[in-house]
This record gives C-alpha cells, sequence and structure tokens, in this order.
C-alpha cells in the first residue's frame, strides 16, 4: 500500500476526483494527508469533509522562502509519504525536497509540456495560436514544470475558444490523466531512466 500524500493550492477539484476513483475503484494506496499553502482552499474543505488530516502552510505569513520550504520538507516527512501529488499545487519545489522524494512527486499541469510552462498556461496557448493543447502529468524536478513526463492528454482548441472554455476543456481531461498516473505509480509500472519515464505492461 502506497502512502499518498497531496499538495494543493486551490479549488480541490483534481483531489476530489482522486477521492472518487480510490472510493469506485481503490488505488493499491491510502490518502494520508494533504498540505496547503494558503488559507481558505476548497482542497482543505474537501480534505476535512473526508477525514483525511491537513496541514496549512500559509506561504504569506513566513518570513523568508526558505522558512516556507523548511517546514514543508518537515511536513511532508511527517506523513511518510511514498508518492508526493501535486493536484494544483502552485509552488516550484527547491532541490532539497525534489532530492528528497526523487522521482516520487508527481506535478499536474494544464498544458502539454514543454510548452507553455509556468503561470496562466492556457491563456499562452491562445494567445500563441495553437490548435491542440491538453494536460501533463510528470514528475517534478526543480525547474518549472521540467521535470520527466509520466503521460499527457491533448485537447483540439475550437476556432473563438475563450480562456475559461479552455480551462474546463483541459480541466475534463486532467480528471482523467492525474487518476491513471496515479494508479499506475501505485502498482509499481512507472521506471525513470535518464530522465525518461517507461510505463511497464504498455
Ligand atoms: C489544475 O488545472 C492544474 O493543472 C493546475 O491548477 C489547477 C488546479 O485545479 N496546476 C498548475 O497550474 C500547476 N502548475 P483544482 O484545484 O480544481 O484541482
Amino acid at each position: 500500500m502506497q502512502r499518498i500524500l497531496t499538495l494543493a493550492s486551490g479549488a480541490g477539484s483534481n483531489f476530489r476526483r482522486l477521492l472518487d476513483e480510490h472510493a469506485s475503484r481503490p488505488f493499491n494506496g491510502e490518502f494520508v494527508g494533504l498540505i496547503v499553502d494558503r488559507s481558505g482552499t476548497g482542497a482543505a474543505s474537501i480534505a476535512g469533509e473526508e477525514g483525511i488530516p491537513v496541514r496549512e502552510l500559509n506561504y504569506n505569513g513566513f518570513q523568508t522562502r526558505a522558512e516556507f520550504e523548511r517546514s514543508l520538507l518537515y511536513e511532508m516527512e511527517r506523513f511518510q509519504p511514498d508518492l508526493i501529488v501535486g493536484a494544483g499545487f502552485m509552488r516550484i519545489l527547491p532541490e532539497a525536497i525534489i532530492q528528497r522524494f526523487e522521482n516520487r512527486i508527481m506535478n499536474l499541469h494544464p498544458s502539454l509540456l514543454p510548452a507553455f510552462p509556468g503561470l496562466h498556461p492556457q491563456r499562452q496557448a491562445l494567445e500563441r495560436g495553437v490548435k491542440v493543447s491538453g494536460c501533463t502529468v510528470h514528475f517534478m524536478d526543480s525547474g518549472v514544470d521540467t521535470g520527466p513526463i509520466i503521460l499527457q492528454a491533448a485537447v483540439s482548441i475550437p476556432e473563438g475558444c475563450s480562456e475559461a472554455t479552455l480551462i474546463e476543456l483541459i480541466r475534463v481531461e486532467e480528471h482523467e490523466a492525474l487518476p491513471r498516473a496515479v494508479r499506475l505509480f501505485c502498482e509499481n509500472r512507472l521506471k525513470v531512466e535518464n530522465g525518461i519515464v517507461r510505463v511497464i505492461g504498455d
């Protein structure tokens, strides 16, 4: 059984999806905790309703980024996770955390990486006029959305698509992709070699 720790910053729709998937078709794992980097997140409310322990580390309440990162590492270690899932977690992690949990921290990003890393990737895609975008689940490294890619799902962008519509179109794919990636990890089917993820048995 993998001990799954989730990190989130927002509404938590992807966290909700993971819990629903686990309820209908259990992962070989358990959701041991949630860490959020601000107060009042939807994700923390969901965890509260589900009886999942929550740690709120309010980033703005720390004197320095280094202090926040030290507390984050401390809290992460306390959960003794096998897998850490960034489900809408909006922070870059420092090398100390990446090394401590190498190839065990997943991130979800709403573009087809390496296109459009960073903030507002859906807006970036529309501004560049691409016809296809999507989402990526990858292992985190200490760069901005640069780590080994686990899986991706594509979305066609209709003519005249608004940012809000593209966010929704991509979200539908995210809600499938993240549970799939978590399941693959829990089944021990992800191998990382030279920065490339191989999916065993696919
Ligand atoms: C998702 O679209 C996820 O891809 C994005 O935050 C959203 C969270 O939604 N993450 C990033 O942009 C990370 N770089 P949710 O809170 O409803 O799951």
